[in-house]
């Protein structure tokens, strides 16, 4: 069984709708260690010595954050930025990462159709994780294709959140039991494509 570490942003979680479903659907899972990076640093000061010690222990790091200006709240760049140190994420003697897999769960307002070309957001949401995955590719680390779950604006209460609860749970399971097809992973954009398949 692989560990998985969720590294959650979220600064207002009180008002987070999806979000805190996915949370809910996850709740309890064996082998998911929660990291609320909002709720454990109020005052932002990131202590990477700990942080570091986490990533070690885990094998898969999901990170969970609803789409901020099509990037992550600004917590998740300071853990970044903090964490993932020269000599310890990248750079020639670093291996510390080396094969962990990296995981963007992500929640957006706007809906897949506008993230097309005529949609107002203009590109495919997988287009914006760029930082994320080059980031992950420079610490060593395997990215695999995102969850995104697109439609959390407030006006769009026609989502099935319970719904998406539950695939997030059971891909989570798939990747800790190691029942993901790899030979699929570089197919697919999204891993909710796979959904079926695990
Ligand atoms: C500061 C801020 C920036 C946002 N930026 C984006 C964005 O760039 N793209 C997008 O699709 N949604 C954006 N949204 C909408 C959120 O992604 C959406 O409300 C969130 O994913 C819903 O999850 P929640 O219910 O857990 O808060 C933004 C929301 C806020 C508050």
């Amino acid at each position: 069984m692989k560990r998985i570490l969720v590294l959650f942003a979220h600064p207002a979680l009180q008002q987070s709708r999806a979000n805190r479903s996915l949370l809910k659907a996850i709740d309890g899972m064996p082998g998911v260690t929660l990291h609320d990076l909002y709720q454990l640093y109020p005052d932002q000061m990131i202590d990477a010595a700990r942080e570091q010690a986490q990533l070690a222990a885990h094998d898969i790091i999901v990170f969970q954050h609803p789409f901020y200006w099509f990037s992550a709240p600004a917590l998740l760049k300071e853990w970044c930025d903090m964490v993932l140190q020269y000599g310890y994420a990248y750079g020639e003697e670093a291996t510390a990462l080396q094969g962990k897999q990296w995981l963007s769960a992500i929640t957006t307002g706007g809906t897949a159709q506008s993230y097309t070309p005529e949609g107002y957001n203009r590109h495919p949401t997988i287009d914006y994780l760029l930082p994320y995955r080059q980031t992950a590719s420079l610490c060593g680390m395997t990215w695999l294709p995102p969850f995104v779950m697109h439609s959390f604006d407030a006006s769009h209460d026609n989502i099935d959140v319970d719904q998406v609860g539950r695939e997030y749970r059971r891909l989570l399971e798939a990747l800790r039991d190691d029942r993901l097809p790899t030979q699929r992973l570089a197919e697919v954009t999204y891993l909710r494509e796979l959904l079926e398949e695990c």
